[in-house]
């Protein structure tokens, strides 16, 4: 993980947030390289939940509800909070879960003293709205996204005039003051959910459960994660969410063990029956509550997902110069569609002026279809490793022949071979090769 983090900081990926002022709190920035990343992550679930189907339409609702939503989601109740404890010498706190069981269950992990009783705290983040700061402006920055689909659900239903079953997808940020926020972007008190919400008879709850939940792990294999670490695990009923009469987590093996990267649940008509209840509106289809079948993901979790999942270390002369044969490489085999940057340009040598005004002319006319880099600095095996270890996935390297020819040479990070092509092919071969 340490080798990670410090490749995605010095790549441009995810910086610690207010680096300098020392860091906050399990905040991180997502820098040029990771803000693409994360966009082609959250295009690529868009695509596959909302345009790839026939009855799934998209919302935007907003951060800021009436905290009356909280109070009927059960946000706000026992149901969302965890056991904390805290070290009475040290005076560190930890969830009560993660301590173990026994007779070390009262001792502090750190440093050995021992812990007060366990307390309930609630994850909700709390704010005012307005200049007043009391009881009556309290509101909450939104837990999960999908709380904003279920107030709307009426809303969507009769504008798009749908039919059920049908679906509503979100992609938004969500907070949790959670007590042990930690692992990198792992777990975070501000955070990105790609969630959808399906609506269905109550019969047909457990038919479309089984379909999402395979939909929704072929979506990781299909952009490239390793099947070996990748499993989805029945949640026993003691463990589910407060709204949970079904749970299967979707979990990844990171390098800190199997970790939760999306939850898949059978909501029945706990929302709509509780929203229903609170608001005093009817949100009833044809006389009675659909069920709810959601899939939540985490932007930011299905981030570190495909970068823990691509990170490799090879050893000697994977780029084709002697320079660096005896010098550990690293990969990054992110699939196409993640990949950040798609293309890299690279003019054999900086110092002849036509090479480099040549390949200023491809990078322009590259540019405006495919997120490129231009890179005339350093030979060409270490510009080769710079682009590997951010995962771009094409290079294209102009050299004495193009001058001649008007081709180039384009190189596979995968292969690594190497094919000449006409530079007024490039852009088609390239559309092809990307899949855009
Ligand atoms: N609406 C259901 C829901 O929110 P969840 O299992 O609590 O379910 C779903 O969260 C997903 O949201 C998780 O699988 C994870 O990907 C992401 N997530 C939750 N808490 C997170 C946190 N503190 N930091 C980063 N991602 C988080």
């Amino acid at each position: 993980m340490q080798k990670i983090i410090s490749l995605t900081k010095r790549r441009g990926f995810v910086f610690p947030s207010s680096e300098i002022y020392g860091g906050f709190a399990s905040c991180y920035d997502f820098g040029p390289l990771g803000v693409e990343m994360k966009n082609n992550i959250k295009n690529a679930w868009w695509s596959e939940m909302t345009k790839k189907q026939e009855n799934i339409v998209g919302l935007d609702a907003a951060i800021l509800m009436s905290p009356r939503v909280w109070q009927a989601s059960g946000h706000l109740t026992a149901g969302f909070a965890d056991e904390l404890v805290e070290c009475k010498k040290c005076h560190k706190r930890f969830k009560k879960d993660e301590i173990g069981r026994g007779s070390a269950s009262n001792k502090c992990p750190e440093c050995g003293g021992s812990l007060t009783k366990p307390k309930k705290f609630n994850l909700m983040m709390k704010t005012f709205v307005g200049s007043v700061e009391d009881k009556a402006a309290t509101t909450y920055l939104r837990a999960e996204t999908c709380q904003g689909i279920y107030v709307n659900f009426t809303n969507v239903l009769n504008s798009m005039r749908l039919k059920l079953p049908f679906g509503i997808a979100q992609i938004g940020k969500a907070f949790r003051n959670e007590i042990t926020p930690g692992n990198f972007i792992y777990r975070t008190r501000e955070f990105e959910q790609m969630e959808m919400q399906w609506f269905c008879t109550p019969k047909e709850a457990n038919k479309f459960f089984e379909y999402w939940k395979k939909a929704r792990v072929k979506w990781y294999l299909d952009l490239g994660i390793d099947k070996k670490k990748l499993r989805a695990i029945e949640v026993p009923a003691k463990e589910r969410a407060h709204y949970a009469r079904r749970q299967v987590d979707i979990e990844y093996k990171f390098p800190f063990g199997w970790q939760e990267i999306e939850g898949v649940h059978n909501r029945g008509n706990y929302d709509l029956s509780n929203h229903s209840k609170h608001s005093g509106q009817d949100l009833k289809y044809e006389g009675y509550f659909p069920y709810i079948v959601e899939t939540s993901a985490g932007a930011d979790r299905s981030f570190l997902t495909f970068l823990v999942d691509a990170y490799r270390e090879v050893k000697g002369g994977r780029t084709e110069t002697t320079e660096a044969v005896k010098e550990v490489e690293v990969l990054l085999k992110l699939d196409k569609k993640i990949a950040p940057v798609k293309v890299a340009i690279l003019p054999l040598v900086k110092n002849k002026p036509a090479l480099v005004k040549k390949a200023k002319e491809v990078y322009k006319l590259l540019k405006p279809y495919f997120y490129c880099q231009y890179d005339e600095v350093g030979s060409i095996g270490r510009r080769y490793r710079r682009i590997d270890e951010i995962g771009c996935p094409f290079a294209v390297t102009i050299d004495f022949d193009t001058l001649k020819k008007n081709d180039v040479t384009l190189r596979d990070r995968d292969t690594m071979k190497q094919k000449r092509i006409k530079i007024k092919e490039l852009v088609e071969a390239l559309k092809e090769k990307l899949s855009v």
